[in-house]
């Protein structure tokens, strides 16, 4: 029996569901039940029925599934796969912006741990980082972790007073200005789709800045043949699968997530046997934890 057979047949015997980021290795994503953006597959997975969810992504993915449905079983296929962006925010920083502005929201990136999210007062994704900002009745803004997508945001929504944290992405930083105008030079009729965890110099130079799923959406619609693609090449599968006759160019040679092509088939087939790699949290912490996923999904829908 093939890999892909005995995952077939395991996901019955479990009664599992799979749902895989767009980062994830293209043989993972062909053989997903959902694939989408960070906000998409939170969605999902609070509307899925089956008993189990194996998530293909990382740490914060799984653990904000759990954090949603505690009655459910949440497998990773590889426990390693964390994305360092998730860890860089201090909780005693938190709590010292708290102290000095009254007014203060804590807006979370959920590419944040969970415990990061218990100190924050709604989560976002690239997705609805905007929306959910200009939403807030607070004037002082805190987000954590990721600099870049809260530069964004403030420049989006100027009428607030961002305060942002030093976290990034190293994949998304690694794409330069200086790359980006190399490939539109070499490239001149191609857009230039941009994911707003780059640098604000990257975003400058975008047609368009959005999440995965925004990217692959507006290459989708647009009458361009060609585009420049500012975020993980993981994108590349869905592109081409939407997109056949359109041509996708990347900007260097590191637009890869290591953590997230950790995910391989033989991992999948081996969590849905084994069972071990659940994702477990304790209560008191799941529960702080999602006020502000909660938030998210009602102010963002
Ligand atoms: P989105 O798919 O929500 O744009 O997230 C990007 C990302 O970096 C996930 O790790
Ligand atoms: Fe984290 Fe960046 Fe990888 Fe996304 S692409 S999981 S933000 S390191």
């Amino acid at each position: 029996m093939s890999t892909i057979d005995k995952i077939q047949e395991l996901k019955k015997r479990r009664d599992a569901v799979i749902l895989a980021h767009y980062y994830v290795d293209d043989k993972v994503q062909a053989i997903a039940d959902y694939v989408g953006d960070s906000f998409y597959l939170s969605k999902v997975a609070t509307t899925v029925e089956a008993k189990t969810i194996l998530f293909c992504g990382v740490s914060f993915m799984g653990e904000s599934a759990k954090i949603l449905n505690p009655e459910k079983t949440v497998i990773m296929p590889d426990m390693q796969a964390d994305c360092p962006m998730a860890h860089m925010a201090e909780p005693e920083k938190i709590s010292r912006m708290r102290r000095e502005y009254e007014d203060l929201a804590v807006v979370c990136y959920i590419n944040s741990t969970a415990e990061l999210k218990t100190y924050s007062d709604v989560c976002v994704t690239s997705s609805n980082a905007v929306k959910i900002v200009r939403a807030l009745p607070n004037r002082h803004i805190y987000f954590i972790p990721d600099e870049n997508l809260g530069r964004y945001a403030a420049s989006q929504v100027p009428e607030k007073h961002f305060i942002f944290n030093d976290g990034f992405c190293h994949v998304h930083t690694s794409i330069s200005a200086e790359n980006v105008r190399k490939a539109k030079e070499a490239h001149p009729g191609a857009e230039i789709l941009v994911h707003p965890e780059c640098t604000l110099e990257v975003t400058k130079l975008a047609d368009y800045i959005g999440s995965t799923s925004g990217i692959i959406d507006f290459a989708t619609s647009s009458p361009a043949g060609e585009f420049i693609i500012c975020t993980e090449m993981g994108v590349l599968y869905e592109l081409r699968q939407k997109n056949p006759g359109k041509r996708f160019y990347s900007v260097g040679h590191r637009q890869f997530c290591p953590n997230m092509k950790r995910i391989s088939l033989e991992k999948i087939e081996d969590a849905l046997e084994s069972m071990s790699n659940t994702v477990e949290l304790p209560e008191e912490r799941r529960l702080l934890a999602l006020r502000p996923l909660e938030r998210m999904l009602q102010l963002g829908s």
